[in-house]
């Protein structure tokens, strides 16, 4: 394996920013990661780095997931998925968080850490933590050779290509893919997934590359609506299971690039606090692509409109309610909800680059920010 990146790799393609070629990358990138890996013929999901330690991770009681950043949002989607289709309890912890507790983990846990560059500190030492305890240690990494690919008893890489843009965009939807090809995987050793269901998420998984592409075409809507919000002073992020965490991630890239206050949050808790920064001035941005929510979501969206807040909806494009109700979309291909991670994702990478690049933000470079952080 090759790990000095070429010239003509690290160049940006034709495209103004590192972060924008990489947002555009997706179908490629997540091809790559599926490659070889989905059987759609015979429903089944082959994971080479995973053979040696199947059967312990079939017979774990608990899976622990540490990582950081956007990658820890990755690890939370991980939660619903492997809850969902495997029935494993799972625990997602910030890794500086779990190393400086006095962790409850032992051989009869598997620790699965989450990192892009496979070199963040905190991140290196919750692994070393978990080791030390006896865990399995498990690995997803795009650098391949990195510290924690080689700290790991086993793993995945994610077969992004080179991330050069500190806001991680492909590296996140390449490390959902393989949580979700790990779950559907380990549901079927499990016997905790209905065939019939693994048959059609596998198939559907393989259709996800096509199906960004679709969304990728309608970027220059995104840019217009972009455009009406440049100078928004702060941004509300709604989502629910799936995705809850894609609406930290959607903050999380608004914050780093475009330097605007932003906050994600489960729906449902809106009522709790947020609500009370709602005005004509807050943009709510809804991520309403589950099905077995979709209710709860437009009596959330109305909330939002009673109190002067602006809807951008990121939905179904036959979600014809919600679409009905927000004053802006970007409309998704349907999919399973379970997948839908893979779609939402991508209309609020596109959201934050643009609102950064009108502000004049150095996208690539974020100020304060690093991509690979290797102090503790
Ligand atoms: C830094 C980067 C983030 C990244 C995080 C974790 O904060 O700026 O984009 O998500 O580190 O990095 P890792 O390489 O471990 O995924």
């Amino acid at each position: 394996h090759e790990l000095a990146l070429s010239l003509d790799e690290i160049e940006k393609g034709g495209y103004p920013h590192f972060m924008l070629k990489e947002i555009f990358e997706q179908p490629r990138a997540l091809a790559d990661c599926l490659r070889g890996r989905l059987n759609v013929e015979n429903s089944s999901v082959q994971l080479g780095g995973l053979t040696d330690i199947m059967d312990r991770l079939e017979g774990a009681e608990r899976l622990i997931i540490a990582a950081c950043g956007t990658s820890w949002h990755s690890g939370l989607v991980g939660e619903y998925l492997f809850e969902h289709l495997a029935k494993l309890p799972v625990e997602v912890e910030y890794a500086s968080e779990f190393r400086y507790r006095e962790p409850l983990i032992s051989e009869d846990d598997v620790m699965l850490v989450i990192s892009q560059s496979g070199e963040t500190a905190d991140t290196l030492a919750a692994l070393r933590t978990a080791r030390e305890r006896g865990a399995l240690a498990l690995g997803i990494c795009n650098v391949v050779g990195s510290t924690i690919a080689r700290d790991t008893d086993a793993g995945v890489y994610t077969h992004a290509g080179p991330e050069i843009g500190v806001a991680s965009t492909k590296a996140f939807t390449t490390q959902v893919a393989v949580l979700t090809m790990m779950a559907i995987l380990l549901g079927q050793k499990r016997n905790t997934i209905d065939s019939a269901y693994a048959a059609r998420l596998i198939r559907e998984l393989n259709g996800i590359p096509e199906k960004i592409e679709k969304i990728l075409d309608h970027s220059e809507s995104v840019k217009n609506m972009a455009e009406l919000f440049t100078y928004a002073p702060n941004f509300l992020y709604l989502g629910r299971t799936y995705n809850f965490p894609v609406a930290l991630e959607g903050a999380l890239k608004l914050k780093e690039i475009s330097y605007i206050h932003a906050e994600g949050y489960p729906a449902a808790e809106m009522k709790h606090g947020p609500i009370a920064l709602i005005d004509k001035m807050m943009p709510v941005v809804v991520i309403a692509a589950t099905d077995h929510t979709n209710d709860k979501m437009i009596s959330n969206i109305e909330e939002v409109k009673a109190r002067g807040g602006r809807i951008i909806a990121i939905t179904g494009e036959e979600n014809s309610e919600v679409i009905d109700l927000a004053e802006f979309n970007c409309p998704i291909p349907e999919t399973e909800d379970c997948l839908s991670p893979l779609l939402t994702a991508i209309p609020l990478q596109l959201l934050s680059y643009y609102i950064a690049v009108n502000r004049g933000c150095d996208v690539d470079q974020p100020r304060n920010l690093a991509k690979s952080v290797t102090v503790e």
